[in-house]
């Protein structure tokens, strides 16, 4: 295993240019089972959840070739139905394939997620959703065994919560199904338009992108699709904040700041000057010291988009960990995504949990003190690494491969912005 020293103080200064995004990229990848032919993805982020989920397509009978971003499948072998435990357990998207297969094939197994790090996260949406549309659906052994009764029928959905996962599977599901789907209070994130666009260019009809309510008429067959992966939001966001929290200036370039509406006023409001433009993104923290030194605390509520993320919430928190006063973070999409604070107090943070919210008292710019921490999931670390980098002394964080689930050449990107970062074995 490895772990990864970052010696902090030191401002992110530079240009950035941004990866694509895995949550758009995964289901992605998954559409394309429902089409026989070689589809071509572009802008593919080499990620272990990438390779995660080529090995589960592998394992369905398909063949796929990758390089240089982009990504290749022929989708025509589709000759298992199967996700094995093995991989569901290590990445949960992999439930993204139940839709594709029943679509397809009329039938699939695929693994129950279980809990995880940060909660408990169900897939009753998902179940409730294909039964609606005439799936038989048995619980064994761990495994969620689906079988199309006699063909996928339309239906009317609705989502007690959005679901992201949940709106990409039973939208994959209903291109192909007899008639028409509507899907209610449908997830609105970017990552599910960029998977209404690539199902559209295989033609699929759907109407509503973007919006809550989505309406999918069925279509007898696709065609292979040939489709560009959005840029990577979380990512955009993570190295804006880590340039906020250690003074820094970078502008973030191939990006989309359309994407990132609530963050972008956040980061203005604690402070900083942020500018935008159609695909790139300016921040600079000058502007704090001018002002004595002082990131303005800042409040911050998870919701669905557009919405503050919630994959972004540990990041903003280690950011508040170094502003002058108390910000409240509200996490209200997982129950138990304060598994990073922790690890932050280890670092000198003071920060207190009360149910759904944790209180940040900030020290001041120069609040953290670099300790060896562990990574817990994906989103807590990288709220590790920017406070490692905004510390004082080194910080070593272990069990990077969390990291490595979600940020392409991490330690390239941060070393290319004049940080002192490396990878060590443990
Ligand atoms: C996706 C993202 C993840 C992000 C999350 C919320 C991918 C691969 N992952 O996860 O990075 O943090 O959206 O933006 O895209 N829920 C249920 N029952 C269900 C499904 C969801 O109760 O069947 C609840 C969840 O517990 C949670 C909320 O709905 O409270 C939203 O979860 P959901 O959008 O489904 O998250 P994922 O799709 O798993």
């Amino acid at each position: 295993m490895e772990k990864l020293i970052i010696d902090g103080g030191i401002p992110l200064r530079g240009e950035l240019r941004i990866s694509g995004a895995k949550n758009a990229a995964l289901p992605l990848i998954a559409a394309t089972l429902l089409a026989p032919g070689e589809h071509v993805l572009k802008n593919v982020p080499d990620l272990r959840d990438t390779r995660t989920f080529l090995k589960l397509m592998e394992n369905l009978g398909i063949s796929w070739q990758y390089d240089g971003h982009i990504l290749k499948v022929d989708a025509t072998h589709l000759n298992f139905s199967e996700a094995s435990y093995e991989l569901v357990k290590t990445m949960r998207a992999s439930v993204l394939v139940l839709g594709p297969l029943l679509a397809r094939l009329g039938k699939a197994k695929v693994s129950l997620p279980g809990g995880c790090a940060i909660g408990e996260r169900p897939i009753d949406f998902h179940i409730k959703g294909f039964e609606q549309m005439g799936v038989n659906i048995k619980l064994e052994q761990g495994y969620v065994d689906a079988e199309v009764y006699e063909s996928m029928q339309g239906t009317h959905i609705y989502f007690d919560i959005p679901s992201v996962t949940g709106t990409e599977n039973i939208i994959m599901a209903a291109t192909l199904a007899q008639g028409t789907t509507t899907i209610k209070n449908a997830a609105k994130e970017p990552e599910v338009g960029n998977l209404i666009d690539m199902l559209q260019g295989m033609g699929a009809k759907i109407e509503g992108k973007n919006s809550d309510t989505l309406i999918v008429h069925g279509v007898e067959k696709l065609q292979p699709a040939n489709c560009t992966i959005i840029p990577e939001r979380i990512e955009t966001g993570t190295y804006l904040i880590a340039a906020g929290a250690t003074g820094g200036e970078v502008t973030i370039t191939d990006c989309q700041p359309a994407h990132l509406p609530a963050l972008l006023e956040k980061l203005r409001f604690a402070g900083f000057v942020v500018e935008q433009n159609a695909d790139s993104i300016y921040l600079n923290a000058g502007k704090i010291s001018e002002n004595g030194g002082a990131i303005r605390s800042t409040d911050i509520k998870t919701m669905p988009y557009p919405g503050y993320p919630t994959d972004l919430q540990a990041q903003f928190m280690a950011l508040m960990t170094l502003a002058d006063g108390v910000s409240v973070v509200n996490e209200t999409i997982f129950e138990n995504r304060f598994m990073h604070v922790a690890e932050l107090r280890r670092m000198g943070a003071r920060i207190q949990i009360d149910g759904h919210s944790a209180v940040v008292k900030g020290k001041g710019i120069s609040g953290l003190i670099g300790a060896p921490v562990m990574s817990t999931d994906l989103r807590a670390s990288s709220s590790l690494v920017i406070a490692g980098l905004a510390a004082s002394g080194r910080t070593t964080i272990s069990r990077i491969y969390h990291l490595e689930r979600g940020y392409e050449k991490l330690v390239d990107k941060l070393s290319n912005l004049g940080a002192r970062v490396w990878k060590e074995q443990e």
